[in-house]
């Protein structure tokens, strides 16, 4: 079964899922409004009992009392099926962003350094919202228009009001369906301006607090106001824009209302004094009248904000038709690497984009099991060749091999479920750190926990931590160091006891003493398994099977660490800066 969650259309497929919720809120809100429509009629015929003066004081009792009775049963019915308009609403809301947020999962880095996270934030709140809006609205008020309408209408003609008079008084008011189609494009072409404008300051408020401590730091803080200030103004231009467009536009429709009712007046004020038409009859006209000018207007406000949130529901609908640049093959197949080697030939690679080649004429084999070390400068390409291998670019086809299979026939699933990789800055949540660490699986027994924390070196300092391993971390909880933050992420590494790990400069900001202990553990807990070290420091790879040296995407040099010492080149010439530079901290 395709759940609705899939299918292509955003609100066809919300509206396929709960459209008998709406039929009964509909329903509710018919009854209420056909219940409305007699409230005229009682007063107007109370107005000819009153003129004459053939009325009892029982039944002007009887009279209220069957108003009561209509305010109260309409009052409940009414709210009811707003009630649950407004709900079907909120789950709209609820629905979509869901949908959202399980799209972005699925897209690619490539497509995140494109777009702004405050354009994809907007997409979730002031789109969703604005769309979520209109459906509510858009049905209670259509819904209530229209029955009204219909209603009086049906009950002005079963009356004995003349058509003609009928016809003449609201003849102004059907000019506002016109009034309608000529704002309506042109308030949805401001309203586009402005969400747009909009996307544009959230993303800059976004990234201004992201920045703030750097603004702080270099005391820009003017230029930083300054820039911002740009962005508001330019929303604020937009917007005046659209509210003298619509206010033009809100203020014809009472207008028009005013129009049918002078007319009204005026007529049926003289067929009054002229006995054509009852006391009575004149009373429930002008409130037949005056009860169908408010629905006339909600039409045209509804069709107003329609218009606005078509703007948006077009947004939403095409961020959800983007494909994933990066997907499973048609054949994909998933893959058991737990025995599998990689291999890498003639890897040439430029980021999309880019006409740099980021890497070039990249070969590598490491064989189940083994260790590989690969250090280089920074750009030189590290990062990339992991990238690769995880599939967060698609390498070119037959480049990279696990298993002895192209990674591109591989499912995504099985090839990032195996791999283990601990980034140079890996992310941690504001929750605990027993949460952070346990990240692919929040079931992991604490014993297992507390042994990938030993091994990354972070124990003893969680221990010490008010909460120990409860203990939270980010906004509403301790910071820590960069080098405390690197371990808890190596320790999310560690106890994904994966096929393949990779450390990706995950210890830089480690001291030296702290390093040699993890890469002992490293050594220890991945004797049999595949790993690979990326370091800027010899200490941290030197034990691999083999080293590579990058150099501007190239390999420059390969072999271990003896080998590599015995050449004249980068290797050699890193160590001895690096040996001198433990000489000097140990003031040997
Ligand atoms: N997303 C990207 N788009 C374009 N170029 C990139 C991207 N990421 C990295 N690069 C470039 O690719 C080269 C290698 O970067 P990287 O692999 O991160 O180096 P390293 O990890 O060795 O420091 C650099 O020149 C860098 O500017
Ligand atoms: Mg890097």
């Amino acid at each position: 079964m395709k759940s609705p969650l899939n299918s292509p259309h955003l609100l066809t497929s919300y509206l396929k899922r709960y459209w008998y919720l709406y039929v009964v809120a509909i329903m509710f809100i018919t009854i209420a409004n056909i219940t409305q429509s007699y409230f005229p009629k009682v007063l107007g015929d109370f107005t000819d009992h009153l003129q004459q003066r053939n009325i009892t004081e029982s039944a002007i009792v009887r009279y209220s009392l069957l108003l009561l009775f209509i305010g109260v049963f309409y009052g409940v019915l009414f709210g009811f099926g707003q009630y649950m308009v407004m709900r079907l609403g909120r789950q709209f809301e609820f629905f979509t962003r869901r949908r959202l947020f399980r799209h972005f999962t699925t897209l690619s880095e490539n497509y995140y350094s494109k777009h702004g996270v405050g354009e994809l934030l907007s997409y979730v709140m002031n789109d969703v919202t604005s769309v979520r809006e209109s459906i509510s609205q858009g049905i209670n008020h259509t819904t209530n228009a229209v029955i009204l309408i219909i209603s009086v209408i049906v009950m002005m003609s079963i009356s004995s009001i003349p058509f003609y008079l009928i016809l003449i008084s609201i003849a102004p008011l059907l000019a506002i369906p016109w009034v309608v189609v000529f704002f309506g494009p042109r308030i949805r072409n401001r309203s586009k301006k402005v969400q747009e404008a909009l996307a544009k300051m959230t993303e800059s408020a976004e990234e201004q607090f992201g920045g703030i401590r750097v603004t702080k730091k270099f005391a820009v803080e003017e230029i930083m106001r300054n820039r911002f200030g740009q962005t508001v103004d330019r929303i604020r231009d937009n917007q005046l824009q659209l509210v003298r467009i619509s206010s033009l536009f809100q203020a014809l429709l009472p207008f028009l209302g005013a129009l049918s009712l002078i007319v009204t007046i005026v007529l049926g004020g003289y067929l009054t004094i002229r006995q054509h038409i009852t006391l009575g009859n004149f009373v429930s006209l002008t409130l037949y009248l005056r009860m169908i000018v408010n629905p006339l207007q909600q039409i045209g406000n509804v069709i107003n904000t329609m218009q606005r949130s078509r703007a948006s529901l077009e947004r939403i609908n095409n961020l959800l038709a983007v494909k994933p640049d990066i997907r499973d093959a048609e054949q994909a197949k998933p893959l058991d690497l737990s025995s599998a080697g990689i291999r890498i030939r003639n890897l040439t690679f430029s980021y999309p984009d880019s006409n740099k080649e980021a890497l070039r004429d990249i070969n590598i084999d490491v064989p189940p099991g083994k260790t590989l070390g690969i250090i280089g400068k920074t750009g030189s390409g590290k990062t990339t060749l992991v990238k690769l291998l995880l599939r967060i670019y698609d390498p070119p086809e037959g480049t990279v091999l696990i298993g002895g299979q192209d990674i591109r026939e591989v499912t995504l699933e099985s090839l990032r479920s195996q791999i283990a990789y601990v980034p140079q800055d890996g992310f941690l949540f504001s929750t605990t750190i027993r949460d952070n660490i346990a990240f692919y699986n929040r079931a992991s027994e604490m014993s297992a926990v507390e042994t990938a924390a030993k091994q990354a070196q972070i124990y003893d300092n969680v221990i010490e931590f008010p909460d120990q391993f409860e203990t939270k971390l980010g906004e509403r909880g301790i910071t820590l160091s960069g080098g405390q933050r690197q371990r808890t992420s190596l320790a999310r590494g560690f106890i994904k006891n994966a096929p393949i790990l990779i450390l990706d400069d995950s210890v830089s900001a480690v001291d030296a003493v702290t390093e040699t202990k993890i890469i002992e553990n490293v050594r220890l807990v991945r004797k049999d398994k595949t790993t690979i070290i990326i370091a800027h420091r010899i200490s941290a790879l030197k034990h691999a099977d083999e080293i590579i040296v990058l150099d501007e995407g190239r390999i420059v040099q390969r072999g271990t660490h003896q080998q590599l010492l015995a050449e004249d080149g980068l290797y050699a010439s890193l160590y001895s800066i690096q040996e001198e530079g433990t000489r000097y901290a140990e003031g040997k």
